[in-house]
């Protein structure tokens, strides 16, 4: 008999406050045009003082635990993907677990900056394989605003804060994640970093982007890892319902898309409304086409993200 693991529900979470282009332009020296033509951003939510990065995995957390009808006492384990977490430790999952009332297990956080979720999945889904769990909260959550340099024109504009969750679960079909891929190249890690740390600065320091380097790799090495989900599953593009890629730049995402010679309207595009959300993006892009009635039970997804590190993944799910 084999174990697979299937994501069971989604939910996510996104700060009241909007930020719009239009509001940046009175901050920095940029327009709306440029942030529009250069990434597809309109707009991005920005998490109030005092919303740290816990608050917003716990809310995702909530709804994703209050659509699956499931009791907190049948979670066994808590990960979540993050960059910023509201302190150097404890780790934010287990803020998530106190808040929900789990039961002890395991919790503890990721951090693969924008390919996070990508590697939270694939570890959730190897416990959940190895039957060392059931189910498993699986969070990608972000408080970006906290790392930006708001003078920063060449940065500012592309973040923004929120969360998106799933429960994996231990299933007997052959469904769920198919398979997960994942990559990083530390020689590339100058092309995107903090200026800050914890052991060196002492602060958290803000994000330092070499912009058109990142945009190089990533459109490569999406085009690449794509490729190989294809190879390795047996599959044809035209097989994938939908690509739900990491919401960095609509470029690169439509780059991909033509690599896969996927049409836009099988392609979850969020970021217009979220800008770059990090490790929470792709949770976020997948309940907000989930909660939209485009993702359906039993569609193929192809998941695919790139970042800081630079590390790099995908994974296809029978969702
Ligand atoms: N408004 C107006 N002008 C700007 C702005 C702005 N907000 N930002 C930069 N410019 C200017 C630059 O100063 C430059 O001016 P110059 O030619 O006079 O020097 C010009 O615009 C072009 O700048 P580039 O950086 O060359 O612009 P580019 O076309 O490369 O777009 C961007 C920049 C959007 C950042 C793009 O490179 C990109 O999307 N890169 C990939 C980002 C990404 O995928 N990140 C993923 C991971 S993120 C993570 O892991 C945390």
């Amino acid at each position: 008999m084999s174990i697979s693991s299937v994501i069971r529900c989604t939910g996510s979470y996104l700060p009241d406050r909007v930020l719009t282009n239009k509001d940046l332009e009175s901050m920095v020296d940029t327009t709306d045009e440029w942030i529009v033509q250069r990434t597809g951003i309109k707009e991005r939510h920005i998490a109030a003082e005092g919303e740290g990065t816990s608050v917003l995995a716990i809310k995702a957390a909530q709804k994703a635990l209050e659509s699956s009808g499931l009791n907190p006492s049948e979670i066994n384990g808590v990960i979540v993907a993050t960059t910023t977490p509201d302190q150097s430790f404890p780790s934010v999952a287990v803020k998530v677990q106190a808040a929900l009332g789990l039961n002890p297990g395991p919790a503890f956080d990721v951090q693969a900056v924008c390919s996070g979720f990508i590697y939270a999945l694939s570890v959730a889904d190897s416990m959940i394989r190895s039957g060392a769990m059931e189910r498993v909260l699986v969070i990608g959550a972000e408080k970006m605003s906290s790392l930006l340099n708001w003078e920063d024109r060449t940065t500012c504009v592309l973040f923004g804060d929120g969360a998106g969750a799933v429960i994996l679960e231990k299933s007997e079909s052959q469904d769920g994640i198919l398979s997960t891929h994942l990559y990083a190249d530390g020689k590339l890690n100058d092309l995107l970093y903090t200026s800050g740390g914890v052991s060196t600065t002492g602060d958290a320091g803000h994000i330092v982007m070499h912009g058109k380097e990142v945009f190089k790799n990533a459109v490569g090495l999406m085009a690449d890892i794509v490729q190989e989900v294809l190879e390795k599953n047996k599959i044809t593009p035209d097989q994938i319902d939908w690509l739900v890629p990491h919401q960095a730049n609509l470029r690169i995402i439509s780059g991909t898309a033509e690599k896969l010679n996927m049409s836009m309207d099988r392609v979850v595009v969020t970021v217009h409304k979220h800008g770059n959300t990090s490790a929470a993006s792709i949770p976020l892009a997948l309940d907000t086409a989930v909660q939209s009635g485009a993702i359906k039970k039993g569609q193929l997804l192809l998941l695919e993200a790139l970042g800081g590190g630079l590390t790099w993944g995908a994974a296809l799910v029978r969702f």
